[in-house]
């Protein structure tokens, strides 16, 4: 992704209406195909999101192996089986993507080759270590640049030691990473969260049989226990809309005054709906209608009104189930009645961008009041914000895409340096902000 895509936003010409869906969830479509790939047989995936970041864990996994087809609108992928995955003749570009980049170190530790991984120079700057040493407790070997960054190199094992590891933050990646390695590893591999994360990897396994035990810890958090050697087979998956790009449209539309919009078929599992949480407490007409089941994932469609929403405090144990979506909240609560409190956010500093960083410079460069304490977030929201900022950001697609929404809300034309990597979670979005009637230049 070298050409920069700039883009001025004014605010929207009318309310936005209509009806839209949102494409397949990130995390799914991510361990869809890796599961698929590491699988005995043949497994269709159905709404697996074709943005950059799946393609490139689609491309890593053929790089080791597997046969990924793309059939209209299905993914068919021919997996490996246990063991089956080969050496990659070239190193792996896991490009923007730190999920595929955390996920995969996981999958490598405990095979039997050599392989390297690299990213583009967002991810090349985010911290590895958090996955390289409890993996290298496997007998790995993992090297890294100084900070322990990628480019990474990793000599796998055949006899991976099983792994009891204990999160020392709240990561859905780093727990993946262990219990993916602990697949091939003889015996039980035990990872424990203080706090809940998103549990797709959990349940995924379980969909392709391996054996996961999941208890509940007394404080609070988890215990998942996954038993090695497992050999995985081939299921079919269907991935839900993603409820962290439905993000989007519903703050634009809880926004921009006179908006009355459909986002069907979200996802709904409770680790991931935080920010709907969130909303509600806010105030939001934001409403939940025909839940159902589909492909073990429940989903519903979110009917949003616009309106105006009051400030909130959001406590630190919920950052996990609205881990992406706290630049698009800080927009909601800049034009909230009153103060916002969002705690606990050191984490937002090593995503994408530094992402306390670039909401703050976000909101500040469109005059709203907004600073940091500590890890918390305080935003005084206001009746209206004057616009007419220019945004950097920094490589982050949901830096870009908070961009967009404060733009269609502000009074003067927001100017955004690039919106190119939206393209690596939000394929479409521009034409379907479009279509809701936001009037962006295509
Ligand atoms: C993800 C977990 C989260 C999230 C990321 C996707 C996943 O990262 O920010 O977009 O699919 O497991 P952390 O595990 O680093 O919090």
């Amino acid at each position: 992704m070298t050409e920069q895509r700039p883009l001025t936003v004014s605010s929207a010409p009318t309310g936005l209406s209509g009806r839209v869906s949102v494409p397949g969830d990130k995390s799914i479509s991510h361990r869809a195909l890796m599961f698929a790939s590491l699988a005995e047989g043949t497994t269709v995936i159905t709404g697996l999101l074709e943005g950059e970041d799946v393609l490139r864990t689609a491309g890593a996994m053929r790089a080791l192996g597997a046969k990924i087809v793309q059939e209209a609108t299905k993914w068919v992928v021919e997996g490996c089986g246990a063991a089956g995955l080969k050496e990659p003749e070239d190193v792996l570009d896991m490009g923007n993507s730190g999920t595929a980049a955390r996920l995969l170190s996981g999958v490598l530790a405990t095979h039997p080759f050599m392989s390297v991984m690299t990213g583009d120079a967002s991810l090349r700057s985010r911290p590895m270590g958090r996955v390289s040493v409890p993996l290298a407790g496997t007998g790995a070997r993992f090297v890294t640049r100084a900070g322990q960054k990628l480019p990474m190199a990793v000599e796998g094992t055949g006899e991976g030691k099983a792994l009891h590891y204990r999160l020392p933050v709240a990561s859905a990646q780093v727990k993946s990473a262990v219990l993916l390695a602990g697949l091939s590893c003889q015996g039980e591999t035990v990872v424990e969260e203080p706090v809940p994360t998103r549990d797709h990897t959990e349940n995924m396994l379980r969909h392709f049989g391996a054996d996961v035990e999941v208890t509940a810890l007394p404080e609070g958090g988890r215990r998942i226990a996954v038993q090695g050697p497992a050999s995985l087979k081939a299921r079919d998956v269907v991935v839900p809309g993603d409820p962290s790009s439905a993000a989007f449209p519903v703050v634009a539309a809880l926004l921009v005054p006179g908006s009355e919009i459909v986002v069907s078929a979200v996802g709904q599992n409770p680790l991931r709906t935080g920010l709907f949480k969130t909303l509600r407490e806010m105030g939001a007409s934001l409403e939940l209608r025909d839940e159902r089941v589909e492909g073990g994932e429940v989903i519903g469609d979110l009917y949003i009104r616009a309106g105006r929403l009051k400030g909130v405090d959001v406590p630190a144990e919920r950052v996990p189930s609205m881990i992406d979506e706290y630049p698009v909240l800080a927009v909601a609560c800049a034009f909230a009645d009153g103060e916002s409190r969002l705690r606990g956010l050191a984490e937002l500093r090593v995503k994408e961008s530094d992402r306390l960083a670039s909401t703050v410079a976000l909101l500040e460069a469109n005059g709203a009041d907004v600073r940091v304490e500590g890890d918390d977030l305080i935003i005084q929201g206001q009746a209206s914000l004057p616009g007419g900022g220019t945004v950097c950001t920094h490589m982050d697609h949901r830096l870009a895409m908070s961009a967009v929404v404060l733009g269609l809300a502000a009074e003067k034309p927001v100017k955004i340096d690039d919106t190119a990597f939206i393209e690596t979670s939000f394929p479409g979005f521009v034409e379907l902000m479009n279509s809701l009637g936001a009037g962006l230049a295509a």
